[in-house]
């Protein structure tokens, strides 16, 4: 681990979803009416959320990750031959509900114990991250709850980071960066921040330019590699 690394940050910049907040609990809680489709369905419907972010982004037609989210969630059900209106609100609904993984709490308490600033930078609506920001209980621990919306295009565009930039004041090279998504990682440290991959899934490294400064397993080992 490279604690100098992370030496002089200013703001302290967090993705939402699989880094703070568990998104495979959202089908994982429908297992019962899904069974043995839970697992797949779910991973085919991140991946294609995700998908769809990289290819809108390119095709410049930004449509809002709720949006999105949704059109991915019924190209996963179609492709498992699930036709149900009611299952699919609740699945959507559940992206309202995320919960934060039993990390993420202590790990911010840390950082505001040490009067750091704190953000989230994240695809996620401002409606979709507000709503699990308050549910969980961290809006508190929190500075900044910062939304690609308001430039209209998706990770890893430089334009999102640049949002940390303004909006904490700070450089790149003084805001660290936490993200378990490796592509989000490769995205980020292009732009110019400090970033440590929370890799909490055991996920292989990404074949893109540059590193992440550091790797942890969860936000617990973040007061260590920060030195807090
Ligand atoms: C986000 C996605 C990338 O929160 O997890 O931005």
């Amino acid at each position: 681990m490279s604690r100098k690394a992370f030496r002089d940050v200013k703001a302290y910049v967090f993705d939402a979803y699989g880094t703070l907040f568990d998104i495979g609990s959202a089908a994982q809680r429908l297992k019962k009416e899904l069974g043995r489709k839970a697992k797949p369905l779910s991973d085919l419907w991140r991946s294609k959320q995700l998908e769809y972010t990289w290819l809108r982004s390119l095709m410049g037609c930004h449509a809002d990750f709720w949006r999105v989210t949704g059109d991915a969630l019924d190209y996963a059900l179609e492709s498992h031959g699930i036709e149900d209106t009611a299952l699919r609100r609740r699945l959507m609904n559940t992206y309202l509900e995320l919960g934060a993984y039993d990390d993420v709490r202590e790990a911010l308490t840390r950082l505001k114990a040490a009067k750091r600033r704190t953000a989230i930078l994240s695809n996620g609506s401002p409606k979709m991250i507000e709503t699990v920001v308050q549910k969980s209980g961290l809006a508190p621990l929190l500075d900044e709850v910062l939304s690609v919306e308001e430039v209209a295009i998706y990770k890893p565009h430089p334009m999102v980071y640049r949002l940390a930039v303004e909006h904490l004041n700070a450089a790149p090279d003084e805001i660290a960066f936490f993200s378990s998504n490796p592509w989000d990682v490769a995205g980020a440290k292009r732009f110019g921040f400090r970033v440590a991959w929370v890799n909490r899934f055991g996920q292989t490294r990404e074949r893109l330019p540059d590193k992440a400064d550091a790797e942890i397993k969860s936000l617990a080992e973040l007061p260590k590699l920060l030195g807090i």
